[in-house]
């Protein structure tokens, strides 16, 4: 039973939480294991999209945990770096998309472990920034390499070198965060959503838009984004190209198609649903 970290499924989208308030959700290495003893033990069979968040109405995840890599030496550092990480590509290249949910401080490893997701959405108070180098060192899980391929190498460096810490506006401006959200409150002005719950709320619904679609499609639309930008044109579009073929055949796309081509109203409510197969 894991300790910091909680799975629910519902539906076809399984919700990742890391919880671990009380250090505002901060990674140290049990953290880390748990997120990835989760990833492996997410059913793919009957899960379409994946949300990850953090617990608490303050942080997503302030960082990698400080007090672990205080002692840290010259190695033991290199291998922190590679457990965290190793976990990311596993999130960056799982086979299906995963939304963060972004309340309060995306900070060090938490806007790292963001940027390891497919999408990004933020509550209206949340907060970005990789300030490793005022701690003495480099950001230690992806952020010098997903930063500048995500926002531009410039704003990254910019970001980076003087550890200054971004509003959800910004985020957004820059194409750091896909969707900016905020705490609902009624007329009377009581809270009917907070920030968190908000966040979440909105990522749910994109995950249910997302898990509605042909499973098969859209991992194969994740994979050829994925390993299509790691290459030159030429090979990127040879990527797609299989794997739109390996679309073909499959009861998903007979659904699909056979939805669009059906035009009796009546009839194309007995096509039948998407299917992993
Ligand atoms: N590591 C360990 N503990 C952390 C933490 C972190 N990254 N961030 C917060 N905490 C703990 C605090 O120590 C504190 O614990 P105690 O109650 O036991 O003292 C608790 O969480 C609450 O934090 P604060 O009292 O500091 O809360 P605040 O509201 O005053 O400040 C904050 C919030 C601005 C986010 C502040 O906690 C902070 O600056 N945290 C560190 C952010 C940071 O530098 N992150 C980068 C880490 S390095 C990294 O991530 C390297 C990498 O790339 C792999």
């Amino acid at each position: 039973m894991a300790e910091f970290i909680l799975y629910e499924q519902e539906g076809f989208v399984g919700v990742i939480t890391i919880n671990r308030p009380k250090a505002l959700n901060a990674l140290n290495s049990q953290v880390l294991e748990e997120l990835d003893a989760c990833l492996d033990a997410v059913d793919l069979s009957a899960t379409r999209c994946l949300v990850l968040t953090g617990a608490g109405d303050k942080s997503f995840v302030a960082g990698a945990d400080i007090g672990e890599m205080f002692e840290c030496t010259k190695a033991e550092g290199e291998a922190f770096g590679k457990k965290g990480n190793d976990i990311f590509r596993k999130l960056e290249t799982f086979p299906i998309p995963v939304i963060a949910a972004v309340n309060g401080f995306a900070l060090g490893g938490g806007c790292e472990i963001a940027m390891s997701c497919d999408i990004r959405i933020c509550s209206d108070n949340a907060m970005f920034g990789q300030p490793e180098v005022g701690l003495g060192i480099t950001p230690g899980f992806g952020g010098t390499q997903r930063l500048a391929r995500l926002v531009s190498p410039g704003m990254a460096k910019q970001l980076i070198y003087t550890a200054r810490n971004i509003k959800a506006p910004e985020a957004y401006r820059i194409g750091l965060v896909n969707q900016v959200v905020a705490a609902e409150v009624d007329e009377a002005g009581n809270v009917v959503k907070t920030a968190q719950e908000a966040v979440v709320a909105a990522a749910k619904k994109m995950a249910a838009g997302i898990a509605a679609q042909a499973p098969i499609a859209v991992r194969n639309c994740k994979k050829a984004i994925n390993e299509g930008l790691q290459v030159d044109m030429d090979q990127a579009i040879v990527i797609e190209e299989k794997l739109f073929g390996d679309c073909f055949e499959t009861a998903d796309q007979k659904a699909g198609m056979g939805n669009f081509l059906e035009k009796d109203k009546e009839k194309k409510l007995k096509v039948v649903p998407f299917q992993n197969a």
